[in-house]
């Protein structure tokens, strides 16, 4: 097999389970891909911080630009906008293909990302940028590009999913069970991310983005998160039949007035009452749930674990034997699409349905 050569940036909960599966399943991960996938590298901030899994100590850098150089695949996980952003340009302007699963990242420089990448025939990989393991991007962005998508509404975070859901069935603490969560590997490095619904908005404004063939910008996403719920709240709910989910809404709204023009939409995350017969009421712990509505497909519904370092080593890795497949079969536009240059449609209306 041709030899490729993959530099990892980050080695936490989702980047040492990528190195790791990346090691231990090498040769049948480079049957599928049709080339040897050398991980040449794994750049982090402290070479002595203990890993959750055993890796060869001489892989281990802090020299990211030094690794990214030569790289023909770059897999960012080190997560935040800086210096992530610079590393994933350094990456595309050297030629290389790179893989993330940074939503903030995404959802803020997105376009400026696409684009570097569309001038040089680089590729950009995120499926593990939204519900973690659970296949989402390429469904909307490749198996629905003939639909139209109408809605898409679930729930988009595992670390607050996890929170409210032993809220709900043990009557927990909110803070007691974010700590939980965070010693899972399930919340952001910032865990004010999951709770005051920034890494929910992220990933609304990411799939909103595909759904709906534009770019919408996180500004325009209505954001509310979890913090202001307690268990009185939360058994209230339950005793009148519903349990409390942070849900991501983005929906395709027809013009309210006959002189406005087209459609908009609206994106928006906030915590919903769901009735308990509601399949989204039945989502526990880390777990996500996605529900499209396309007009021709109909309902189409995405379940799985939406955080966890293994579970989401697998998205990152399947972009990763993608990345490979795209090389060997001689670059640009292979397979792929991007969504670079398309127009910001205008947001009409950014409404608080509950
Ligand atoms: P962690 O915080 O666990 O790990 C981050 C890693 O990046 C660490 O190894 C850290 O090094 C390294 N790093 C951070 N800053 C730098 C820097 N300046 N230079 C070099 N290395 C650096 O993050 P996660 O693994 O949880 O998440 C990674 C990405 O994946 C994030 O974008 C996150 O949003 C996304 N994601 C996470 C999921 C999850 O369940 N955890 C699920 C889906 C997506 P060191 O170890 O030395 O500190
Ligand atoms: N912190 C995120 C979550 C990780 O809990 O959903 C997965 O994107």
């Amino acid at each position: 097999y041709r030899r490729l050569r993959v530099a990892l940036l980050g080695a936490g909960a989702v980047g040492s389970q990528v190195a790791a599966l990346l090691l231990k399943h090498g040769d049948e991960l480079a049957d599928r891909a049709g080339a040897s996938l050398e991980l040449v590298g794994i750049a982090v901030r402290d070479l002595d911080a203990p890993r959750d899994v055993d890796l060869p100590r001489e892989l281990f850098t802090t020299d990211a630009e030094e690794l990214i150089l030569g790289a023909d695949i770059v897999i960012e996980l080190m997560g935040g906008i800086e210096p992530a952003r610079t590393y994933l340009m350094q990456a595309i302007n050297s030629g290389a293909d790179v893989v993330t699963a940074n939503k903030a990242l995404l959802a803020t420089y997105g376009s400026e990302i696409f684009e570097a990448a569309d001038q040089v025939g680089a590729q950009v990989y995120y499926e593990a940028a939204a519900a973690g393991a659970i296949p989402i991007i390429r469904p909307l962005r490749d198996s629905l590009a003939g639909d139209r998508v109408q809605r898409i509404m679930g729930i988009v975070n595992g670390t607050t999913n996890y929170i409210l859901d032993r809220m709900d069935t043990e009557g927990a603490d909110l803070v007691d069970v974010l700590s939980e969560a965070q010693a899972l590997g399930y919340a952001e490095a910032d865990p004010s991310a999951d709770v005051d619904g920034y890494d929910a908005a992220q990933k609304a404004a990411i799939l909103a983005s595909l759904a709906f063939h534009t770019t919408v910008p996180l500004s325009a996403v209505h954001r509310e998160g979890i913090m202001g719920l307690d268990k009185a709240m939360i058994d209230a709910a339950r005793h009148a039949g519903y349990a409390i989910k942070l849900l991501a809404v983005c929906e395709r709204l027809a013009p309210e007035d006959e002189g406005e023009e087209g459609e908009s939409i609206s994106v928006r995350v906030y915590p919903a009452l769901v009735p308990r017969s509601h399949p989204l009421a039945s989502v526990h712990g880390a777990n996500n749930a996605v529900f499209v509505q396309a007009e021709a497909a109909g309902s189409l519904m995405f379940y799985g674990a939406g955080a966890g370092g293994v579970q989401t080593a697998s998205a990152v890795l399947g972009d990763v034997v993608s990345a490979a497949r795209r090389h060997i079969a001689g670059g640009v536009g292979v397979g792929e699409s991007t969504r670079a240059n398309l127009p910001v449609v205008p947001i009409g209306r950014v409404t608080t349905r509950y």
